[in-house]
């Protein structure tokens, strides 16, 4: 059965609530899609108002990270239930810059992939070597690594559900796009590692995208690689061009 492709935009830190609103209005029409699914993963300040201002559309709304706990004295944090209770669907899960920034390893990811499915949200869980790493020749041994630890304790039945993202960390916001055909022999190793771990169903039907200086210019190229399922998207997805994205 074919993969639905899946576009998710990755907004970072960017745009307060009213910019935010004002990208919603200016993408509505152009992200139209019956056939693929649409998220824009956005700050948390974001979140209410944008899940109200795609209400109707075909957009779905992600959070950017959640934390492990419930409720509690954690200031600062945000919950899986508050995420749900808002109307977020999907959750971006170790991006390089938390895994970089804020110090977030592999057995901390692992208890947030837990604590997403608990709660009923899907993971967006993100992977990638480092610029080092690739010259080293230990990219698929580093990403299967991440992959290992961070689905420790997952069942076949929810990661059939969930999407990796495969993310080269010298790819992301620097313009330097990775070959397609790098991208897709790390997609298809992330897939065989899924097969190892589960079974070829289960890799067959989880979704894993490609991230790292996506723009309108390279999407269908890299889209139509038979291991890529779509892509996660920063800086292009601020603008017009995440309606070519989506529509590639
Ligand atoms: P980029 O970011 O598209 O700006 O390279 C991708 C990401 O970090 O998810």
């Amino acid at each position: 059965m074919a993969r639905r492709k899946i576009i998710a935009g990755n907004w970072k830190m960017n745009m307060t609530p009213s910019q935010a609103v004002a990208l919603c209005a200016e993408l509505k029409d152009l992200v139209k899609s019956d056939s693929v699914d649409v998220v824009y993963c956005v700050p948390a300040i974001d979140i209410v108002p944008v899940v109200e201002a795609v209400k109707g559309t075909n957009v779905q709304v992600g959070a950017e990270n959640l934390y492990i706990e419930d409720k509690g004295a954690y200031t600062g944090e945000i919950s899986a239930p508050m995420l749900v209770d808002s109307g977020v669907k999907f959750v971006i899960i170790g991006h390089s810059e938390r895994r970089e920034y804020f110090k977030e390893d592999d057995a901390f990811l692992n208890k947030k992939v837990k604590k997403a499915f608990e709660a009923g949200l899907i993971p967006i869980l993100c992977c990638g070597e480092t610029l080092e790493q690739r010259e080293m020749g230990v990219t698929m041994d580093w990403i299967r690594l991440q992959i290992k630890s961070d689905l420790v304790g997952i069942t076949a039945d929810q990661v059939k559900s969930m999407v990796i993202a495969y993310e080269p960390i010298w790819a992301i916001g620097t313009g330097k796009t990775a070959t397609t055909e790098q991208a897709e022999e790390v997609c298809k190793g992330i897939r065989e590692c899924i097969a190892e771990i589960y079974d070829q169903a289960t890799a067959d039907a989880v979704r894993i995208q490609y991230g790292g200086s996506v723009n309108a210019g390279n999407a269908a190229e890299l889209f139509a690689q038979p291991d890529i399922d779509g892509g996660l998207v920063g800086g292009a997805s601020l603008k017009a061009d995440f309606g070519k994205i989506v529509n590639y």
